[in-house]
């Protein structure tokens, strides 16, 4: 069998959205090599320890015992796939501009091993044209010259870790490919994993509503922490508003509160979509406002807990609770815990944080419950933290999470 009929997935970068992709790819039969550039990541997952919460030691072990399932850092193991896939970061530079680095390095890296028949898919996020005017140069100016028929399609990732319902196979996938052999292809190699793959019109078309999913909680998100604080300054309990909003069946959808938005999606993307709109003379004003909104909370959060210390206390301890940026992971990136943290040591508090999920951060370790404090902040709701000592020991407690509701001694945001 020639590599390009092999049922051989290779897939660029092993990290929240390429091991769950290999885990699912191998459920359906696959083969996978899982090509990641972070040697100490290939040791660790082919050690059969998994980097990633949601995939368990016992599922990758079974999958490399059986050897449908290897990672390595050798690009040249693209030549055995008949499919591509590219999962790799894109994340902001220094000035919050998309940078494409890493997109660019993997696409570079994987060119010359492309041969005829290869399918490369694009499941990073990005903006509308990453596909056809950066990937796809690179790989048609660097692939060997004897390789034809390379097939292109955009299938954005929507994965969601911690999420115990929505996964690889379930979520339905969007395709878009740069013409209609590529998109057979792509429809067929998604057809093999997920249960609904759904074709759209062109790879600028999926790429744009995975910036367009993003943005929208981006948005909700900002909509509801600017409605939040309106509603404090009235004594009034906006999760009381938004449960008696939700109870119209439809037009309405909620959102809640919280420090801001972290991780490697809604704070990152709609930034590509706001630079995307600069790049093409427009300005995309509504989605500014709403990052700066999101931006603002930690300050907010700083304040209010440190409005519930007595005054004659100089430096207040302040414990946070759950530093990842949301619960049932210990993804500590972007969180906008790091921002909370600086505003309360920027007024003077000595600040400790405790996270079952991560147990170092920012240089910094997690310390018992035990740690003695004027406030608690509850910024993350881990499974795990047991927040019921903090509350039987009568500290005070600022919860952004929703999760205390009603308890003695516990403010909700
Ligand atoms: N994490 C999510 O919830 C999520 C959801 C949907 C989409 N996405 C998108 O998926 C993409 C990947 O995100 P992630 O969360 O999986 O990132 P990640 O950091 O968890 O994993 C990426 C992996 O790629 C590796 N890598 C980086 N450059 C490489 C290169 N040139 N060659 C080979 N490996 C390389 C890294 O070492 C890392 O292990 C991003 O575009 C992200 O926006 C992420």
């Amino acid at each position: 069998m020639s590599a390009q009929q092999s049922k051989i997935l290779a897939i660029i970068g092993q990290g929240y959205v390429g091991l769950p992709l290999a885990m699912a790819a191998v459920d359906a039969d696959w083969t996978v090599i899982g090509i990641d550039n972070f040697v100490a990541k290939v040791e660790q997952i082919n050690g059969g320890s998994s980097p990633v919460e949601d995939i368990s030691d016992t599922k990758l072990k079974a999958a490399i015992s059986r050897g449908a399932y290897k990672a390595t850092t050798d690009f040249s193991e693209v030549a055995q796939a008949s499919v591509v896939t590219i999962c790799v970061p894109t994340p902001l530079d220094d000035k919050r501009e998309p940078d494409l680095t890493l997109l660019r390095n993997a696409a570079m890296a994987i060119a010359p091993y492309v041969s005829n028949e290869t399918l490369v898919i694009s499941e990073s996020t990005s903006y509308p044209g990453t596909l056809r005017d950066i990937i796809i140069p690179i790989i048609n100016q660097n692939k060997p010259k004897d390789s034809k028929n390379i097939y292109f399609a955009s299938a954005p990732e929507r994965v969601n870790p911690g999420d115990a319902i929505w996964n690889q196979k379930n979520t339905p996938r969007l395709i878009g490919a740069i013409d209609q052999e590529s998109q057979k292809r792509a429809l067929a190699f998604y057809g093999s994993i997920c249960d609904a793959a759904i074709s759209v019109s062109t790879p600028e078309i999926a790429e744009a509503a995975k910036l367009l999913e993003n943005t929208f909680r981006l948005v909700n998100i900002a909509l509801i922490n600017e409605f939040t604080q309106l509603c404090s300054t009235s004594g009034i309990n906006v999760h009381e508003v938004i449960d008696a909003a939700s109870s119209k069946p439809y037009g309405f959808m909620p959102f809640r509160p919280g420090v801001g938005v972290g991780g490697h999606c809604i704070p990152v993307d709609p930034l590509y979509l706001t630079w995307w709109a600069r790049q093409n003379g427009s300005k995309a004003a509504f989605v500014e406002s709403a990052d700066s909104i999101n931006h603002a909370m930690p300050k907010y959060v700083a304040d209010r807990a440190l409005s519930m210390v007595d005054a004659s206390i100089q430096n207040p301890k302040v414990l946070i609770l759950g530093v990842a940026y949301k619960p049932g992971v210990g993804d500590v990136r972007e969180t906008p815990v790091s921002e909370l943290r600086a505003h309360l040591k920027a007024q003077g508090a000595e600040v400790a944080w405790h996270d079952p999920l991560v147990s170092v951060w920012e240089g910094t370790k997690s310390v018992s419950l035990d740690w003695e404090c004027d406030v608690a902040i509850i910024a993350t709701n881990q499974p795990g933290m047991k927040v019921t000592e903090l509350i039987s020991k009568g500290i005070q407690i600022l919860d952004c999470t929703n999760s205390l509701n009603g308890q003695k001694g516990v403010s909700s945001l």
